[in-house]
């Protein structure tokens, strides 16, 4: 899997509107986000998921914006003013191996990592700090483009999410990807 992050001109790219057509970030995301509720949005890059996803969670939620590119963070917070959305978007910036989240523990109701996986270099360890993060019972919907992430690629990941603490809770339809629903376990992982 290749460990460079997408740079900054191809989040604009991925932010562009017409993405929707064939991935629609608020019919994708409307069926775990409540309002008031606490979310992640894991190498969120512009937040082309962020910002329908602060909708969803109304004024009283929260959507933590990670990235390891403050380039990509600026910019998602200057959308997120031009739309009015700033008070519900906090822009965390994190390392290559670290999301930095543990203060955060045990207190987001969802995650999302969408094509986000394949460009990390410890997959385990960012499953692992995901699930940190997550109530009990928190879910967390995983996406890879098809294009990019070979089925067997994708497959390995489930198995580490697995791994990691969660059960597998579906697989919904999003355009041109390959995605895992996935709950966290109310017990702590094998070691
Ligand atoms: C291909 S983009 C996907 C962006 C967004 N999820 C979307 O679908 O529009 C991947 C993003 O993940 C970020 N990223 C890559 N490696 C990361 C890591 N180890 N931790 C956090 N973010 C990372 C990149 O900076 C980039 O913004």
């Amino acid at each position: 899997m290749q460990h460079e992050p997408c740079p900054v001109w191809m989040g604009h790219l991925l932010a562009s509107p017409i993405r929707a057509l064939a991935q629609n970030p608020a019919t994708i995301l409307a069926p775990y986000l409540r309002e008031g509720m606490t979310a992640l949005d894991i190498g969120c890059a512009l937040g082309f998921f962020s910002l329908p996803m602060a909708r969803l969670v109304g004024p009283s939620g929260l959507v933590i914006c990670v990235d390891m590119q403050e380039g990509m963070l600026t910019r998602l917070e200057r959308r997120a003013k031009r739309k009015g959305l700033h008070g519900r978007i906090q822009a965390h910036l994190c390392t290559q191996n670290s999301l930095r989240l543990e203060e955060r523990a045990g207190s987001a109701d969802f995650a999302l990592a969408y094509a986000v996986v394949h460009e990390v270099p410890d997959p385990p360890a960012l499953l692992g700090q995901i699930e940190a993060a997550l109530k009990p019972r928190g879910l967390l919907l995983l996406g890879e483009p098809i294009l990019h992430v070979p089925r067997r690629d994708f497959e390995e990941t489930r198995s580490l999410a697995l791994a990691a603490g969660f059960t597998l809770a579906g697989e919904p339809p999003i355009g041109r990807s390959r995605t895992a629903l996935l709950r966290k376990r109310l017990s702590a992982p094998c070691a």
